[in-house]
C-alpha cells in the first residue's frame, strides 16, 4: 500500500477567506490535515517518530486552479515526486469530489531533522514507506548543435512550451509547471543557463535565431509538431523569431513582459556596459543589477525568498551564456511588423509595475495583434510569473482553456 492512500477532505470554514473561498494559508493546513489521515490509512503515523526523525516543510509552491468553499469535500491524491539524501518531495492534485473541479496542485518539499534539529538522512523506514517516485516530472538532456539541452517535461496532453528571460532559467517558471495539469508542460534551459550552463555558447555569434533552432532541436527531439508557446521577455523576442520562422509549429502564444521593438542606440551601449561589468566583477554584480529591474519593491521586501531564488538562477549562468544572451538581445530584429501577421491566439501579460515592459508598451503590442488580449497583473514588476504566480495562472489557465477544443 503506498504511504499516502487518497483520502477525501472537508475544507473548514476557517480555511477560508472573508469572501468564503479557500486561501492559501487555509490550503496549506487542508494538505497537512490530509497528510495526517493518509498516513494514518497508510505507513502509520508513527512513521517518522519511529525513525528518531520529524519532517520540516522546506519549500511550498501551490498553485490554486479553483476556489473551494466550506464544506466543499476534496479529494486528495498524494505521491512522491523526487527523493534525495535528507529530502524528500510530495506532489498533491487536489479536485472537488462534487464535480471533478481541480482546486489546486501543490508541491512541498521536506527535510528530515533529527533529534538534534539537524538534517538527517532519510531513515530506510521511511525510504521504505514513501517508495520509489513516481509522477512524470523528468529533466530531459536533449540532443542540440554541439551539446543537450536541459528541458523540465511534466504531464501530458497538448504541448505548452515555456521560454524563460534574461539572465534566468526554467526555475522562473516553477509555479506555472506546476499548473496546468491537462497539457504536457516543457521548460528548457537555453545554452549557457541553469542545467544547460554548459552548453558552448559563441559569445559572437549567438542570436535570437539560434535560440529558434535550439528551441526546434528540443521539440524535434520530444516528438513535438505544433505548441502553445509562452516566452517571458527575451523569451518574448525568442516567441517572436520563432514565429518569424516556424509559424506553423505555434498554434497560441503567452508573452509575458516583453516587449516588440529592436533595442535603441542607447539601449545596445547599456547592454555592452552590462557585459563589461560582468567580465569584470561577475554574476553576482548582474544579480544585483538586475533584481531591482525583475522584482517589485514590495516582492523584495516580503518575498526573500523569491530574491534569493532569482539569485540562485543568475548564479547558476555561465558567464558566457550571459554575454550571448546580452549581444543576441543588443542585436535582435524589431518584431513591430510582425504582430499584425500573428493569426493565432495571442494572451499578452505584465506586471502594472514594470518598468522594463510597462503596462503601455504591452497594451501597445496586444492592440497591434489582431485578437490579442492584455492582462494586467496587479503587485508585480517584470517577473510577474514569480511574483504573482496565482494571479499569472489564473489568466493563462483561462486563455489556455479557450484552446482546448482545437487540439
Ligand atoms: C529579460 O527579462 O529577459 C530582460 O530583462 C529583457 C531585456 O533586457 O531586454
Amino acid at each position: 500500500m503506498s504511504a499516502f492512500p487518497t483520502v477525501e477532505v472537508v475544507v473548514y470554514p476557517h480555511e477560508c477567506d472573508g469572501s468564503g473561498r479557500l486561501q492559501a494559508v487555509g490550503a496549506i493546513a487542508l494538505l497537512e490535515r490530509a497528510r495526517w489521515d493518509a498516513l494514518l490509512r497508510g505507513a502509520g503515523i508513527d512513521v517518522f517518530t519511529k525513525s528518531g526523525v520529524v519532517s520540516g516543510t522546506r519549500h511550498v509552491s501551490l498553485a490554486h486552479l479553483s476556489a473551494a468553499a466550506p464544506g466543499d469535500v476534496l479529494r486528495v491524491v498524494t505521491r512522491l515526486a523526487d527523493r534525495a539524501t535528507t529530502t524528500f518531495t510530495l506532489h498533491h492534485r487536489v479536485t472537488r469530489v462534487r464535480d471533478g473541479v481541480p482546486v489546486i496542485e501543490a508541491e512541498l518539499e521536506f527535510e528530515c531533522i533529527d533529534r538534534l534539529g539537524r538534517p538527517a538522512p532519510l531513515p530506510e523506514g521511511i525510504v521504505r514507506a514513501l517508495g520509489a517516485p513516481g509522477g512524470t516530472r523528468q529533466v530531459r538532456r536533449v540532443a542540440v548543435a554541439d551539446g543537450e539541452l536541459a528541458v523540465e517535461v511534466r504531464g501530458n496532453g497538448p504541448a505548452l512550451l515555456f521560454v524563460h528571460g534574461f539572465p534566468l532559467d526554467r526555475g522562473q517558471w516553477r509555479h506555472q509547471l506546476l499548473g496546468f495539469t491537462h497539457w504536457q508542460r516543457m521548460a528548457p534551459d537555453l545554452r549557457g543557463f541553469g542545467d544547460s550552463a554548459g552548453v558552448a555558447v559563441a559569445v559572437e555569434g549567438l542570436t535570437m535565431r539560434s535560440y529558434v533552432a535550439d528551441l526546434i532541436a528540443v521539440l524535434d527531439g520530444l516528438g513535438i509538431e505544433r505548441v502553445v508557446l509562452c516566452g517571458f521577455s527575451m523569451g518574448g523576442y525568442v516567441a517572436f523569431e520563432f514565429w518569424r520562422r516556424h509559424a506553423d509549429r505555434v498554434r497560441g502564444m503567452i508573452l509575458v513582459d516583453t516587449r516588440p521593438e529592436a533595442d535603441s542606440p542607447e539601449g545596445q551601449r547599456a547592454r555592452d556596459e552590462m557585459e563589461a561589468l560582468l567580465r569584470r566583477e561577475g554574476n553576482d554584480a548582474i544579480a544585483e543589477r538586475m533584481l531591482p529591474r525583475l522584482l517589485s519593491r514590495t516582492t523584495l521586501e516580503a518575498q526573500p525568498e523569491s530574491a534569493e531564488q532569482v539569485r540562485a538562477m543568475i548564479g547558476r549562468a555561465s558567464a558566457d551564456g550571459i554575454a550571448g544572451a546580452l549581444r543576441a538581445m543588443r542585436d535582435r530584429s524589431d518584431s513591430r511588423d510582425l504582430l499584425g501577421s500573428i493569426t493565432v491566439p495571442v494572451l499578452a501579460l505584465g506586471g502594472a509595475e514594470d518598468a522594463l515592459t510597462p503596462p503601455p508598451v504591452m497594451a501597445a503590442m496586444a492592440a497591434a495583434i489582431p485578437g490579442a488580449r492584455f492582462v494586467e497583473v496587479a503587485a508585480a514588476a517584470h517577473l510577474a510569473p514569480l511574483e504573482q504566480p496565482l494571479a499569472v495562472n489564473r489568466a493563462v489557465g483561462e486563455f489556455l482553456e479557450t484552446l482546448r477544443e482545437d487540439g
